[in-house]
């Protein structure tokens, strides 16, 4: 029997007018009309049905804390940095909690099933790691969280970052973390990337740092990170986060370090809304942009993912989690505007993603788990466009969020009549969802 039919979506392949079968919390059947009953249904003719999205880089922990104590005068990281430190001694675990749970469930509400998030150890106390535990534990059943051990205040700048460090990862954190840019000097920087790489080996984990987050093209310290990464035997499991200082770097230079970052197989996470922020804020005109090589490294073959880094934070105000936000920011940055190059995007959101957090069983094929959303929009490119309602967000076979589809009616004269955004042929269908009341 199965448990739940999904019928007539679109899928991101291309393929239209398909029916998802899911059987005991996994996909069993994609195909068009399927012709079995279910105990469930849900039509959505028209409309996209996509794997979840995946927030490849968050911070669950200073999440929500906006204008505590003051706003960022400057915009800067650093000054971002320096605010977080005036925040830290107010916090407490429940505070913690509470703010993460809250963006837990707008990402949810937003599609958004699986969250890397870094978690600052430069804090003896080690509440955010407490915090955020106990947060994963709670939201198991309905979202993949992993904690990376981030030393915010840097690895060796901050004299308690080694111990508290190893601390984290005894309570249970997933992933070692770093920051090399923000070390006293760029030798101390290298250091820290091979000091953590080497931690990472030891204790057999993956590895994601804050990584040149700097419009200095002279921070190289992914360099390091490609060759401890080689050294060590961590082909696959490592990830560079930011990368901005690759946009200021020379192109030749560019040139000889994309293939090593390939060979040694580096995951790369951009964080468009926050890099278009926080970067080139020293220049005058022209004005960086900040964004790292998005285009050229998928060119390369490099797995890039995207990332939401902040939300409403010390270092941007703004965002609601959600990840087609941060796509489509991040097609614009990149000048990403192909059709092939839109379907890159929503990768860098869903698949690529999948792939920097090492997420099994991920994906809209048979023996996959039936996580999925249903968007009220028809394909891929409507979805990068109108970042449309996420109609029905699925974990393991059942609804676990629903949005009414958005509608508006306009009175011009005598003609009352809906406006319709999409651009679909196929109009009509794709915003008239059909579903099962939302049963508590
Ligand atoms: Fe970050």
């Amino acid at each position: 029997m199965i448990d739940l039919m999904i019928r007539g979506v679109n899928l991101p392949d291309g393929r239209e007018d398909c029916d998802i079968a899911i059987v005991n919390g996994s996909i069993d059947k994609i195909a068009p009309a399927i012709n079995a009953t279910a105990r469930d249904e849900i039509q959505a003719v028209g409309c996209l049905a996509t794997p979840p999205f995946v927030d490849s880089h968050f911070h669950l922990d200073t999440v929500l804390t906006y204008g505590q104590p003051r706003i960022n005068q400057s915009g800067t990281l650093l000054e971002g940095i320096a605010l977080w430190g005036e925040l830290k001694p107010q916090l407490t675990i429940d505070a913690i909690k509470a703010r993460a749970e809250k963006l837990c469930h707008w990402a949810i509400a937003r599609g958004t099933l699986a969250i890397r998030s870094h978690v600052d150890i430069s804090d003896d106390r080690l509440l955010a790691v407490q915090a955020l535990l106990d947060v994963r534990r709670q939201f198991k059943p309905y979202l993949d969280i992993q904690l990376v051990a981030f030393p915010q205040d840097g690895y060796f700048r901050y004299s308690g970052s080694p111990v508290n460090l190893s601390r984290a990862l005894d309570m249970g954190v997933d992933v070692v973390g770093g920051i090399p840019h923000f070390e006293r000097t760029m030798s101390e920087g290298a250091k820290s990337v091979t000091a953590l790489c080497e931690l990472a080996a030891n204790r057999g984990l993956p590895v994601d740092m804050h990584c040149d987050e700097s419009d200095d093209p002279l921070s190289r310290h992914i360099e390091t990170l490609i060759f401890e990464t080689k050294r060590l035997g961590l082909t696959g499991r490592v990830t560079g986060s930011h990368l901005t200082s690759m946009h200021s770097m020379d192109n030749y230079y560019v040139s000889k370090l994309l293939p090593l970052m390939k060979e040694a197989d580096v995951h790369a996470v951009a964080n468009p809304l926050i890099n278009i922020t926080l970067q080139g804020r020293h220049d005058t005109y022209p004005k960086r942009r900040g964004m790292t090589r998005v285009k050229e490294m998928l060119a390369t073959g490099i797995n890039v993912s995207f990332g939401h880094d902040c939300v409403m934070d010390p270092w941007y105000g703004l965002g609601s989690h959600d990840m087609l936000e941060v796509a489509h920011m991040g097609l614009h940055v990149a000048q990403m505007t192909g059709t092939t190059e839109m379907k890159q995007i929503f990768d860098a959101v869903t698949r690529n993603g999948a792939r920097t957090l090492g997420l099994e069983n991920y994906g809209l094929a048979p023996g996959c788990h039936a996580d999925l959303v249903i968007l009220q929009a028809a394909d891929i490119h409507e979805a990068l466009r109108l970042k449309p309602v996420r109609l029905y967000v699925i974990r393991r076979g059942k609804i676990i969020s629903r949005t009414q589809p958005a509608t508006a009616m306009l009175r011009l004269g005598d003609e009352i009549f809906e406006v319709d955004f999409s651009h679909a042929t196929n109009v009509r269908s794709s915003i008239s969802c059909k579903s099962p009341v939302f049963r508590k």
